[in-house]
């Protein structure tokens, strides 16, 4: 999964904050994000004609963000532009609008209501461009509880996304972590039981329906089979192939399609 290449969202917003929890959240809905405080600097940056979908300000130092919608559309008239505003303003709305923007925002938003923008801005494009969707999986923190991942998995089917990554690092410190005062995620084998539980509880939640990628602790063909028992539809490793070296997924896909067969 982290081989493949995923559309690049382009974020431009003067407020660090917003830059930062975007960039988080469309991250985690499974897309590259690339941020920018100022208009001039995505524009200068060269990165405009790999870009899936831009996402603006529209009030910000230099340009603003109308300016930089009439800019894009010269070179790329087919990119799907997001406004996000704190301000309500009917007149730049409609003339966003009637410039082609895919949708107007007012902060502040909820996840769920970007999260559906930008599936129907990715939609348009494949319509446009004549090509399938891009499947979008949304990947889920294991510090999660049922009753959050409950809202998670209405919001998966709510935009029809296509799956669910179970999970990504946890900032818990289970165990013999418990003392440990390193900030940050935790990968690996005290990942490993949370993960699955989780995986079991969306596989049963979702009576099997949604596919699931399995991750967290994964290092031989019996870690990787537990996954796969409590219902994950494929396997990724991370932490293990670390360890393991590059022989590593290799080696697990052939031992754990053996396990599988039996
Ligand atoms: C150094 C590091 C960087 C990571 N970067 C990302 C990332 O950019 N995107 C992502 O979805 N997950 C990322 N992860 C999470 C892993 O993909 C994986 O979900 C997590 O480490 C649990 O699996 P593991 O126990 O096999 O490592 C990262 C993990 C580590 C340790």
């Amino acid at each position: 999964m982290d081989g493949i290449a995923k559309p690049v969202i382009a974020i431009v917003d003067d407020d660090r904050r917003v830059r930062e929890s975007l960039e988080s959240l469309i991250e985690s809905a499974g897309f590259t994000a690339r941020v920018f405080s100022l208009a001039e600097d995505f524009l200068q940056g060269g990165l405009m004609a790999g870009t899936s979908c831009l996402i603006t300000d529209v009030r910000m130092p230099g340009m603003g963000g109308l300016d930089l919608q009439r800019r894009v559309r010269l070179e790329r008239p087919e990119l799907p532009v997001i406004f996000i505003t704190g301000h309500h303003e009917d007149e730049v709305e409609r003339c966003a609008l009637a410039q082609g923007a895919a949708f107007f925002i007012y902060k502040p938003f909820d996840a769920g209501e970007l999260l559906g923008a930008i599936m129907a801005a990715n939609s348009e494009r494949a319509k446009l461009a004549g090509k399938s969707k891009k499947p979008v999986l949304l990947k889920i923190a294991p510090d999660l509880s049922f009753r959050q991942i409950d809202s998670v998995l209405q919001v998966i089917a709510e935009f029809g996304l296509n799956g669910i990554v179970a999970t990504n690092t946890t900032l818990a410190r289970p165990d013999s972590f418990a003392n440990c005062p390193e900030a940050g995620g935790l990968s690996g084998r005290p990942l490993q039981r949370r993960a699955t539980q989780i995986i079991r509880y969306i596989s049963g939640a979702t009576a099997g329906k949604l596919p699931i990628i399995g991750v967290g602790g994964i290092h031989d063909a019996e870690s990787a089979g537990e996954k796969m028992d409590a219902g994950a539809t494929l396997v990724q490793v991370y932490t293990g192939m670390i360890y393991g070296g590059p022989f590593f997924a290799h080696e697990l896909a052939v031992a754990l399609a053996e396990r599988q067969r039996r």
